[in-house]
């Protein structure tokens, strides 16, 4: 298809048949006004409206004004998409037409009307009083065409205080070919032909993704999560296809104009925010499971006929169940609607009633999928039914306060997982705390919840999805949990979400709910982690007992001068008894604790890691936690063996600590075979590989960790070898990370062991154990030939199950070979070779492989305004993979390419990304300047080593 805007991407509108508003005109007809006129005594039509003159500019903000409430909505939306294309005669269209009525109750005398409305035309508007057929007269109408989006409508009569109103607009629009708003996905579905081999067809669906803001791009709308109302949808939509949304639809087929049509009616949905709206044309197939919720799972045929849906059906019944409980919560609406999409720019979408995924994300089969895989489709969906109350139920009132909803929902999808039975919930600490620390060192990270006036375009929203609202939000939250004891913590919720179902709130209301449980100072304690950016190190001097704090910052600027309150849990060497000290805001402290008179005692602080801070000591009580660590590591608890790690490595990249501290840590791994402390350990270890891999001290690091790891290699090779995993799920990622590592580093007999499992691989018989294969593929590729890389690209081509193709597709980034990643890099231009949505991620791994690195940057910076403009759904990942692709950067010449992208996108006045743009300078820098002082001091240590 055509790329472009506009109509050209409609391939036949049915011509001399049917225009699109003669269509529209009908079914309204047909559908709607036969009520209507029941009613009403009809009366003459309206003189057509001239749409008139407004003064352009933008409004002062881009918030809509206050004079009008939405309660209601009726809205039918007719897609004139099939989902085949059976014969020649099928006029395939990309269009959609529709009609919308919202009921407004008007709160301040007024004659002008705003709300949203974007990419639509609007081709009759009409603004009625509620319950009467009496017209108010239009003098003008206008849809802004800049940030703002608003339709703004103009009248000559005066709506009066307390009185409701109707707003009838009818309008067309396109089905996009991006990835937000209402748009299409293609995908090949098996056929059984007459002769022997299966046939691929195409086949079409439409469907939408609004948040954060495009149902406006769907049907004019009060687009802001405040605004909810009760919405009643109407699809009407081709024989062949099957209609989906929020609530229950009962369809029946009808017809318009001599044309078969089949017009779905969903029941009324409770009180919700537009962007939670969906809605789905498919010819999907779907399979259903029943425990008082009704929970239907829909695919792809060929994924239902594999039973590659079972799998998620029981999953989500067990969180399904386990939330309501742990809530105190029925699940309100009367199904829940889940759907496999081929592309979907986001994991999942939350829609209530309605939830979207990827198709990796839902779809299971046990052959192909690795335990990963299946812990990824529990915690997805986690995720998503717990945004259901925390979201959909009770909604943040404006953007600003969106990790109210993915910061709760990310922390409570550790819990909810449990239903399926998966303890990760240790795990928080590197998944969300260590991810959070990363992004909240930079000045130019930004505090949990902005004032509600700062964020007010769309990649002023956009950008709020980000490690700071999801990650950052779970690990304050867990900090809190822990600060006023778990029990109280989900009673509070509790409450939360009973006085406030169906409603707005802003981060107090959640505070105020907790406070209730607890005799702790919840909103003292809470606010300035809220409400202020970052998070300070602890410095504790155990000589002295003297404690204090400081915004920890990579890059030392002139710091803001804030300070927290710190609930400093801490413990020492021989008392296992946990006790707690608050460190307030002010000044450094002498604190006697801390005080160690004894030799042999060392002082471990933020046992668990449950604060969200890190802990610098004297290098004297540095070497002590070493030295327990060599002599017996298990009298440290796991987590604070992996966080010691990461906070010594990177305290010393913010200059406040040798590096040799933080590197002398890293020995007694070869003890240790917990998952928490390698992987910790393996991160920051990585960081140093990624400063460093261009120059001379790659030889010695590489060296080092290759013995390190060596240990934790045999500990698994039988396993490995005999394409089996270990029992305990943390030894499951160890073993994968032996095998990467090793591989990675040189370890002669994993290269041997890769190669020779792809060669049988190669040879018709793949026996890698599916947990494995990612890392065996990527290492068979990576030591490779074109051969090789050419037969795993065929197998991407032919796999059909989407968690084997993503396997393949890290794996073929994997090559040294500059050619076939040159080539590899154009094919995410081709959605035909690599999905769109898969764009970001495939370049990011390229990005990855230092032999990629340039290249991926090249590429990216070449194709800018494809990624910012005409790639729609690129707004949400823009900012993913700029990290992505600029993790190596430490020279003066890469920080000079940053700038100048920078300079070219104010000069543009492009806001996108601009945040994210802010964060890769400032890391950029920082990493300048620590290479520069440690560059000899690493290399003397790793050679000192060896
Ligand atoms: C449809 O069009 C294709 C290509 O133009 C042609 O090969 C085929 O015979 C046509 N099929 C029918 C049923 O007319
Ligand atoms: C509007 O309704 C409110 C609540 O019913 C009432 O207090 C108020 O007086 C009404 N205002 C007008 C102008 O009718
Ligand atoms: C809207 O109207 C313009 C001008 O008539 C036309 O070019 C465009 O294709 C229309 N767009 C849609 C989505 O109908
Ligand atoms: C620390 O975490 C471990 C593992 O989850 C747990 O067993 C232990 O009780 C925790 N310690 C404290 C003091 O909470
Ligand atoms: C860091 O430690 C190493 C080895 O102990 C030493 O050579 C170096 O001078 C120290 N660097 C600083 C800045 O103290």
């Amino acid at each position: 298809m055509a790329k472009g805007t506009g109509m050209t991407k409609v391939l036949a509108i049915g011509i001399g048949v049917l225009t699109v508003s003669s269509v529209c005109a009908l079914v309204m007809m047909a559908v709607m006004y036969k009520i209507q006129i029941d009613k009403y005594p009809p009366v003459s039509p309206p003189p057509p409206i001239k749409p008139t003159v407004i003064p352009t500019g933008l409004p002062p903000t881009l918030r809509l004004p206050d004079n009008l409430i939405p309660e209601r909505y009726e809205v039918f939306i007719q897609p004139y998409l099939y989902a085949a294309i059976t014969n020649n005669y099928t006029n395939q269209s990309f269009a959609f037409t529709g009609q919308s009525t919202v009921k407004v109750q008007c709160m301040t005398a007024s004659r002008s009307i705003f709300l949203h409305a974007q990419n639509l035309n609007v081709t009759t508007l009409e603004v009625r009083k509620s319950g009467s057929n009496e017209k108010l007269s239009v003098s003008g109408y206008k849809i802004h065409h800049d940030e703002s989006h608003f339709l703004e409508i103009q009248l000559k009569d005066t709506m009066t205080v307390n009185g409701t109103y109707d707003i009838v607009t009818k309008f067309e629009g396109e089905l996009f070919d991006g990835l937000d708003g209402f748009y299409v996905n293609r995908y090949t579905e098996k056929v059984k032909a007459e002769e022997e081999e299966d046939e691929d067809q195409e086949r079409f669906l439409a469907t939408s993704l609004l948040k954060p803001t495009n149902a406006r791009k769907v049907f004019p709308c009060f687009d802001e999560p405040a605004l909810k109302a009760v919405f009643r949808i109407t699809i009407i939509h081709k024989p062949g296809t099957f209609a989906l949304s929020n609530e229950k639809g009962g369809p029946h087929q009808t017809e318009i104009d001599g044309e078969e049509w089949i017009v779905t009616t969903f029941k009324e949905t409770p009180i919700m925010s537009t962007y939670s709206l969906a809605f789905t044309i498919s010819d999907f197939d779907f399979k259903t499971r029943s425990s008082g919720t009704n929970i239907n799972i829909h695919a792809r045929g060929d994924a239902i006929n594999a039973g590659h849906v079972d799998h998620a059906l029981e999953v989500t019944e067990k969180i399904l169940v386990h939330y309501q409980k742990e809530f105190g919560s029925t699940y309100p609406l009367s199904k829940i609607d889940q759907i496999a999409l081929p592309d979907l720019s986001v994991g999942a979408m939350e829609n209530w009633g309605f939830i979207s995924y990827q198709e990796s994300g839902l779809l299971y089969d046990k052959h192909t999928a690795s335990t990963f895989d299946r812990e990824r489709v529990a915690t997805l969906i986690a995720h998503e039914l717990a945004l259901q109350w925390f979201g959909n139920l009770v909604t943040m009132r404006w953007w600003n306060d969106l990790w109210l909803n993915e910061g709760l929902a990310t922390y409570m999808s550790y819990i909810g997982v449990e239903a399926d039975g998966w303890d990760i919930r240790d795990l928080i600490v590197l998944r969300e705390t260590q991810t959070a620390f990363q992004v909240d060192s930079l000045n130019s990270s930004h505090p949990l919840s902005l004032q509600e006036n700062y964020i007010q375009t769309f990649s002023q929203i956009t950008e709020l999805f980000d490690d700071i609202t999801y990650s950052k939000g779970a690990a304050v939250l867990r900090m809190l949990a822990t600060f006023m004891n778990e029990d109280a913590f989900m009673k509070g919720i509790k409450m939360y979400l009973a006085k406030f179902e169906y409603k707005n709130t802003v981060y107090k209301d959640l505070l105020k709910c907790l406070q209730e449980e607890t005799k702790v100072d919840v909103e003292g304690f809470m606010s300035t982690w809220i409400e202020q950016v970052g998070y300070p190190v602890v410095t504790i001097i155990t000589q002295t007992g003297e404690t204090s704090q400081e915004h920890f910052l990579l890059k030392q600027t002139q710091g803001h001068g804030i300070a927290w309150q710190v609930d400093i849990r801490y413990n020492k060497a021989g008392d296992d008894t946990v006790k707690s000290y608050m460190l307030e805001k002010n000044g450094p402290v002498r604190q006697p604790h801390f005080l160690l008179q004894d030799k042999d005692v060392w002082l471990l602080a933020n046992v668990n890691c449950t604060g969200f801070f890190r802990v610098n000591y004297d290098e004297e009580n540095w070497n002590k936690l070493r030295i327990q660590l060599e002599r017996n590591h298990h009298v440290i608890p796991i987590i604070n063996r992996g966080q010691l790690i990461d906070d010594a490595f990177n305290i010393a990249r913010a200059h406040r600590l040798n590096v040799t501290i933080a590197l002398g840590l890293t020995k007694y791994l070869v003890n240790d075979t917990e998952y928490i402390p390698w992987e910790s350990a393996l991160k920051n270890l990585d960081h140093l590989i990624l400063m460093f891999d261009r120059s001379e001290v790659y030889g010695p690091i590489t060296k080092y960790i290759r013995n390190l790891i060596t240990q934790l290699y045999d500990r698994f090779e039988e396993y490995t070898i005999n394409g089996t995993i270990p029992e305990k799920h943390t030894d499951q990622y160890n073993q994968v990370n032996a095998i990467s590592v090793a591989c990675s580093n040189g370890l002669t007999k994993c290269i041997k062991m890769a190669r020779s499992q792809f060669e049988d691989y190669k040879n018709g018989s793949n026996h890698i154990h599916p947990n494995l294969r990612k890392e065996i593929y990527c290492n068979a590729i990576a030591t490779g030939d074109e051969y090789d890389w050419e037969f795993a690209w065929k197998e991407y081509q032919r796999a059909t199950v989407p968690a084997e193709k993503d396997k393949l597709r890290y794996a073929l980034s994997c090559t040294k070979e500059i050619w076939l990643l040159n080539r590899y890099l154009q094919y995410t231009l081709d959605p035909s070779k690599i999905r769109k949505m898969d764009m970001v991620s495939t370049i990011s791994y390229i990005a990855k492989n230092v032999a990629g690195q340039p290249l991926a940057w090249d590429f990216v910076r070449g194709h800018w305004s494809y990624f910012t403009q005409e790639n729609g759904a690129g707004a949400m990942t823009l900012g993913s993979l700029l990290d992505a692709v600029t993790k190596r950067f430490s020279t003066d010449v890469e920080l000079e390419e940053l700038k100048q992208l920078q300079r070219e996108q104010e000069e543009k006045n492009q806001g996108l990304a601009a945040r994210a743009l802010e964060q890769v300078i400032e890391r950029t820098e920082a990493n300048i300047q620590w290479v520069k002082e440690n560059k000899q001091i690493v290399k003397d240590w790793f050679t000192g080593e060896l």
